[in-house]
């Protein structure tokens, strides 16, 4: 193994020995990403790596434009052989340049080994979350009611704009195109809030290599979160992952009740910088560390 006969590659499209190549990548790490989810950021954003001269792939990281004030970075995978030769670093600096052109405030979502790498290039520490695993469907011992006025049903079509625009505004930047890469995926999970007409609230998910995920969950107060939450759980079978930020304990304590425990936690950081772009209030789970 020789890192210093390595190449570095923006990838316009994944073969399928590339797309072998970085599910091999996912698995060793024990993710949870698809071949879709990296459609996603060939289609919508960059996807950098390091190959071998025979062009197996060893290294990536992505990048996906978010608006035009902030983009995130994720997918930084090197495979176990090449670690600690600094490859991680020098794709991070790769696409942190390419940010910088952009303009655009580079953010992630680290966990703690990804963390000891982003601290030595300037990323800082915003908030936290945790990924919550149920392995199997489990009642509550008490269903749960929510807010009265507040309707939860199936997502349509025509919520869409609509939907967009709520995001948008907690999220910090209009991600409708990422949004939209989710949608079938996990149908059972596509769920809406409504009061009185308008959006308060909605859940998205998709499929996974280990788990389903639920996730993002954007809604205007804790009670209407936990309804879109309890719903979307309760009707999902099989493993499930929920990325639920730190600050939301009482939601929390519905997932413990449906037998959901702690994996690993993640940091949110942003690079010079520890303020967030999105909403705190209504930000209670992300689509998941990849996609913010
Ligand atoms: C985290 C990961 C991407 C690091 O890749 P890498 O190519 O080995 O990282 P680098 O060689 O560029 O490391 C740069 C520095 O970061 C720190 N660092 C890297 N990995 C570390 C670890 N596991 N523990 C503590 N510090 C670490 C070290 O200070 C290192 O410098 P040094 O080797 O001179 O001491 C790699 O271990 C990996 O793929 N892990 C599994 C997936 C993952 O967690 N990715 C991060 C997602 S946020």
């Amino acid at each position: 193994m020789v890192t210093s006969e390595l190449q570095f590659a923006v990838k316009p499209s994944l073969t399928p020995s590339e797309l072998d190549d970085v599910g091999a990548l996912v698995a060793e790490a024990r993710w949870n990403q698809l071949a879709a989810d990296w459609r996603i950021f060939i289609e919508l954003g960059c996807v950098y790596a390091a190959h071998t001269g025979e062009g197996r792939i060893v290294a990536t990281t992505a990048t996906l434009p978010y608006g035009d004030r902030f983009a995130w970075i994720s997918m930084v995978l090197v495979k176990g052989e090449y670690r600690r030769h600094g490859l991680a670093t020098q794709l991070m600096r790769r696409a942190m340049e390419q940010l910088a052109r952009e303009d655009r405030i580079p953010i992630l979502d680290a966990t703690p080994d990804g963390r000891a790498v982003y601290r030595r290039l300037g990323f800082e520490d915003s908030w936290g979350f945790a990924r919550l695993l149920r392995r199997e469907r489990q009642r509550a011992a008490a269903t749960f009611v929510g807010p009265a006025d507040v309707t939860i049903r199936a997502m349509v079509d025509q919520d869409w704009p609509a939907l967009s625009a709520y995001d948008a505004a907690a999220f910090g930047a209009e991600r409708g195109a990422v949004l939209a890469g989710l949608r079938g995926r996990l149908p059972s999970a596509e769920l809406v809030a409504e009061r009185a007409g308008r959006i308060v609230g909605f859940a998205l998910g998709r499929d996974g290599g280990l788990a389903a995920q639920v996730g993002p969950l954007i809604a205007d107060d804790t009670a209407i979160a936990a309804a879109l939450l309890a719903r979307a759980v309760d009707g999902l079978e099989g493993p499930l992952f929920v990325d639920l930020a730190d600050s939301k304990q009482e939601v929390r304590s519905l997932l413990d009740a449906r037998g959901f425990t702690e994996v690993r936690p993640f940091t949110r950081m942003l690079y010079g910088s520890s303020t967030r772009f999105d909403d705190a209030a209504r930000t209670f789970a992300v689509i998941g560390p990849e996609f913010g």
